[in-house]
């Protein structure tokens, strides 16, 4: 890739980026991080492209979750180990009634810049700049929160190492152990009003392990029963503290970007000549593209050609967040279409982002049926084609918040203002994730 270089993005448009007072300051920042231990290491990156490989060919699922932003002020060890708990209960159940290997890739450990439909943010008469995340500014509405400040590239870092270290150390220290992930699901249905049309599941998950403890497959005897992989991502907005974390790889001499294992271009940054393009093209990590309802065939090969002119299977995941109402409308098409050129992608559902809106008591949401209702159309949007359907992507979080409405607790309008305490987009709660769970698996079981 000779025409591209760790810096070739400056040199063109870029979107959805703070204006800092002084550039001084943020050019000591960037200096400060390039010269930071990397997050993760390049090899586990290949990791991750080799089982989103096999996604990409039809064996097996892509579960990517967790907050629509982590903040500073929600940084704590309960939150981690929630959020962790829950994509582990939801990878057993998706594993078990899919019949096929998940991979699980959170929204965590860096998820911290987020792109913003205005650039202003008015409350009562009083304009100031819009939250970007808690990399950039912070989310009171005052003047000197909402300043850019480049310091908190820094503490997105060190909070990211922080957040790293604990999910390694649950991931390889016990937590997620399958006996004890099953209990954790066996308590959510006990306890769920629709407990029956969970219970089988979770019960013969139960008598699975039971019967294979009895001929001596356990937790002792077979490590992957004890531990488990999982894999971070993020949002790449901002492309200096990307190219801060990029670095050359010993083993094979190429760029990776070692912010995370996996990052995603937003809509609103996607433009094939523009600076986040360009960046994604030169680094070697498995990659991911939010694909909204206008996206066209033609548009979407040039695309593909730019960010996996080879063809490496597992390098790029197309995810598509088209809302409920326009999936059958517009994602068959570009199914058809990627198929007939024989590109390889994993193909990827966001049920969240096209389904956002306000409610009458004023929060933003989302409603549970919808989210599932975009999910199924994928699925069967899929079938129809002759694609795999090869992963959701959703924003989600362990605790018992009231952000979206509806699921078998049946969240109202009115109950949102109880718990209601995302910065950023509404998010499934644990309850609603695992009831997810449980019904996308009779999709992909029916696959
Ligand atoms: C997000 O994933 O939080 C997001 C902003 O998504 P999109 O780019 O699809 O709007
Ligand atoms: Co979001």
């Amino acid at each position: 890739m000779s025409d591209w270089s760790i810096d070739s993005w400056r040199n063109k448009p870029i979107l959805q980026q703070p204006t800092y007072d002084d550039a001084a300051e943020v050019a000591d920042v960037e200096a400060k991080l390039a010269s930071y231990p990397p997050l993760v290491f390049a090899a586990e990156t290949r990791d991750l492209l080799g089982q989103l490989a096999n996604v990409s060919q039809g064996d097996g699922f892509l579960l990517q979750g967790g907050d629509c932003a982590e903040s500073f002020s929600e940084f704590n060890a309960p939150k981690i180990r929630d959020t962790f708990k829950v994509m582990l209960q939801m990878a057993i159940v998706l594993t078990f009634g899919g019949r096929c290997p998940v991979t699980k890739v959170a929204r965590m450990a860096g998820q911290y810049a987020k792109p913003r439909s205005s650039d202003m943010e008015t409350i009562n008469g009083v304009s100031l700049p819009s939250y970007r995340g808690d990399i950039i500014n912070s989310f009171e509405f005052t003047e000197a929160a909402r300043r850019p400040d480049p310091q908190r590239l820094l503490q997105a870092y060190h909070n990211s190492a922080a957040t790293l270290n604990l999910l390694r150390a649950f991931a390889q220290g016990g937590l997620a152990d399958l006996h004890q992930v099953n209990r954790w699901n066996m308590a959510f249905v006990e306890n769920n009003p629709l407990k029956d049309r969970y219970s089988d599941m979770a019960n013969r998950i139960e008598d699975t392990l039971a019967f294979m403890d009895v001929i001596g497959i356990n937790s002792q005897s077979h490590n992957t029963l004890h531990e488990t992989s999982l894999f971070t991502s993020h949002e790449a907005l901002l492309l200096n503290y990307e190219q801060a974390l990029t670095r050359i790889d010993t083993l094979t001499g190429l760029p990776y970007n070692c912010s995370a294992h996996m990052l995603w271009i937003g809509e609103r940054t996607r433009q094939l000549d523009h600076a986040h393009v360009e960046f994604f093209r030169g680094i070697n990590n498995p990659i991911g593209v939010k694909i909204g309802p206008s996206m066209q065939p033609d548009e979407l090969m040039t695309l593909i050609d730019a960010l996996n002119p080879t063809n490496i299977p597992g390098r790029l995941t197309l995810i598509t967040r088209m809302g409920a109402d326009k999936l059958a409308d517009n994602l068959p098409k570009l199914l058809a279409r990627v198929k007939a050129e024989g590109r390889h992608v994993v193909w990827s559902s966001d049920p969240m982002h096209g389904n956002t809106f306000s409610a009458s008591s004023g929060f933003k949401t989302r409603n549970f049926d919808a989210i599932l209702r975009e999910i199924q159309q994928f699925f069967t949007a899929h079938k129809q084609e002759g694609t795999h359907a090869g992963g959701i992507h959703l924003e989600m979080t362990g605790q018992h918040v009231t952000e979206c409405t509806g699921g078998a607790y049946k969240i109202s309008d009115d109950d949102l203002a109880q718990a209601y305490q995302t910065q950023c987009d509404p998010r499934l709660n644990a309850d609603q994730v695992l009831e997810m769970a449980f019904l996308v698996s009779d999709y992909l079981k029916a696959k």
